[in-house]
């Protein structure tokens, strides 16, 4: 089979469209023959070498996360599933291939009103909202939720799931751009970060109590600040480091403690125990259309290089796929 392939760890050294041995589900896998793979961050910093899961794999290796597309084979013990089904799923890596094995467990029908294209984008980004929105805040009608980083894939759907539960949600962007695409996703009110301070313009426009929850996707670059943001007893929810000051950065101890402030942190992989329930409450609202998922850019697996750069740039609105 078809598939991209990193050869080296180092964005400057291309990856290359490989012929490989077909992939097999192992025990408690579906198959997939892939309509679309979606791109992720920690695709990239995989292949820079800087995120801990690099030291689980070694080049030439297959990156990638999550796909759609039809079922073609299934592991030994999986029930519930047939050959020929659309789903959506996360893969434990090796994604960006013509075959995609899927985590059975974090599999889940894929509506007819939604592409492959918009199915390669749901797990990451919506299933993190869910673990952030759902599972760890357990945000509710009233509450106030700012979404850092608003115009990306978890920002993207923090919003809409946020407003699905009932809370007035606040998204930061960098540009007009991305403000009227937070805007569309649902966002009551978004804030320039590079023009206005975001903890100012929360406690504005919350009449000095501050938010109740922050969906904080670039914490080194905004924790300390999320801690003047927040009201009493706010939570914080840290999700990704961003790209700004790398993981040492510092943030004042005392104002956690003045704000009795809770931080929970979160991370996919210890979410699969909880997928099973996750995909229980979460396809109704999929199979209702809930969501609008926007795919920026769609790709050969030939531009993966380029699909690569074009997430670095930052300027894209949701999520960028490949297709085989
Ligand atoms: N812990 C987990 O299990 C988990 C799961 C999914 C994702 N993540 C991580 O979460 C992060 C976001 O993922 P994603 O897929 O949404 O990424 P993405 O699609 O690249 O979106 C990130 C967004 O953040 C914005 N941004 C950058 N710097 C910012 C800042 N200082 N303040 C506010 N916004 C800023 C970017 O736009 P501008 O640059 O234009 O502002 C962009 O819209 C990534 O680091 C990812 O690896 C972690």
């Amino acid at each position: 089979m078809k598939a991209v392939r990193v050869h080296e760890f180092n964005m400057d050294v291309p990856m290359r469209v490989d012929e490989v041995e077909d992939a097999r589900p192992a025990p408690g896998e579906v198959l997939v023959k892939a309509g679309a793979v979606g791109v992720n961050p920690v695709d990239l910093a995989i292949r820079a070498a800087k995120h801990p899961y690099a030291k689980l794999v070694t080049p030439p290796y297959i990156p990638g996360a999550e796909a759609a597309g039809e079922i073609i084979a299934l592991g030994e013990g999986v029930e519930g599933w047939r050959i020929g089904q659309r789903v959506y799923g996360r893969a434990m890596g090796g994604s960006y291939a013509e075959n995609v094995r899927l985590v059975a467990d974090a599999t889940a029908e894929l509506p007819e009103a939604y592409s492959y294209e918009e199915g390669a984008c749901i797990t990451v980004a919506f299933y993190t909202a869910w673990n952030a929105l759902v599972i760890k805040a357990q945000a509710g009608p009233g509450e106030t939720v700012l979404v850092q980083g608003g115009a990306g894939g978890v920002g993207m759907a923090a919003i809409q799931l946020a407003k699905r539960l009932g809370c007035r949600v606040f998204a930061t962007v960098s540009s007009d751009a991305k403000a009227e695409f937070c805007k569309e996703m649902g966002a009551d009110e978004t804030i320039n970060y590079r023009e206005e301070d975001f903890a100012e313009r929360c406690m504005e426009l919350t009449g000095g109590r501050g938010v109740d929850v922050v969906v904080e996707l670039c914490a080194c670059d905004n924790f300390d600040k999320d801690l003047d943001a927040i009201r009493v007893d706010g939570k914080i929810i840290v999700i990704g480091t961003g790209t700004g000051k790398g993981p040492g950065a510092e943030f004042r101890v005392p104002a956690v403690m003045t704000k009795d402030a809770v931080v929970l942190g979160l991370a996919v992989v210890n979410l699969f125990p909880k997928m099973p329930e996750l995909v229980r409450r979460f396809t109704p609202l999929l199979r209702e259309g809930a969501f609008r998922i926007n795919v920026d850019k769609a790709s050969r697996f030939e531009e993966a290089n380029e699909a690569h750069d074009y997430v670095l740039d930052g300027q894209f609105l949701g999520k960028v796929v490949l297709v085989p």
